[in-house]
């Protein structure tokens, strides 16, 4: 098989394991992730394209949000599909890649420099900001059932806006590279400005913020 194909065959794998999950985390989120990725590198030049796009197009085939306890085999999976695939020389790198994109990984493990990583990381993270990653986390928030917003500061309840403070807007500080830092700077202006926007409205004619 040539790279092309390898590719196809990779996107027809990804493609059978988005059952079931939120619009979030569909395909468009995998081509926007591609597309971002091979972006960065092309400002950079540090990783290897191909290897690079392999990782993009699994990152999220795994998602420990979905396959629950399962989520060793979905990298089990994961593995069974790069060696079918002909990818034994990057398939260790591959899967140490994507058990350390996530934000939320708790234990990070392997390597963490790896050029590959920090620009999907970046991509990734892209994604969840901007416009788009306002729509994704609303659309996420409404398929946990969780509120919207809760006024209501005594009360610990899981919120979609809850959600912009605990990760939407730490993710510009936490981008790897110089590219991913200057493109998620209009991004998170626009998190700031839709809050903005969104307490204005909340608040209208208690005469607070109106
Ligand atoms: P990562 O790609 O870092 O693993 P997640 O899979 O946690 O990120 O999140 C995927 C998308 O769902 C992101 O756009 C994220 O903002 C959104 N999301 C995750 N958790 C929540 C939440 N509790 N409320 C709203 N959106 C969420
Ligand atoms: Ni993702």
């Amino acid at each position: 098989m040539n790279r092309d194909e390898v590719i196809k065959m990779t996107e027809e794998f990804v493609k059978q394991n988005f059952d079931g999950h939120d619009s979030g985390h569909d395909w468009w989120h995998i081509e926007r992730v591609r597309r971002m990725a091979k972006f960065i590198n092309e400002q950079e030049a540090i990783a290897d394209q191909f290897t690079l796009e392999i990782a993009a197009l699994l990152h999220d085939s795994a998602d420990s949000k979905f396959a629950g306890n399962e989520i060793e085999s979905g990298y089990e999976r994961i593995t069974g599909f790069l060696i079918k695939a002909g990818l034994d020389e990057i398939k260790d790198q591959v899967i140490e890649v994507i058990r350390n994109v996530s934000f939320s990984k708790k234990n990070p493990s392997g390597n963490l420099a790896d050029p590959v990583l920090l620009i999907l990381q970046d991509a990734d993270r892209l994604d969840a900001i901007g416009a788009i990653g306002v729509a994704r986390a609303f659309n996420y928030g409404g398929f946990r059932n969780n509120i919207f917003y809760n006024p209501d500061i005594d009360q610990d309840i899981p919120s979609t806006i809850g959600h912009f403070y605990e990760k939407l807007l730490l993710l510009k500080y936490r981008m790897n590279t110089l590219t991913a830092k200057k493109l998620a700077v209009e991004r998170h202006e626009f998190l700031e400005i839709f809050l903005k926007q969104f307490y204005k409205e909340w608040e209208f004619g208690t005469g607070g913020k109106n």
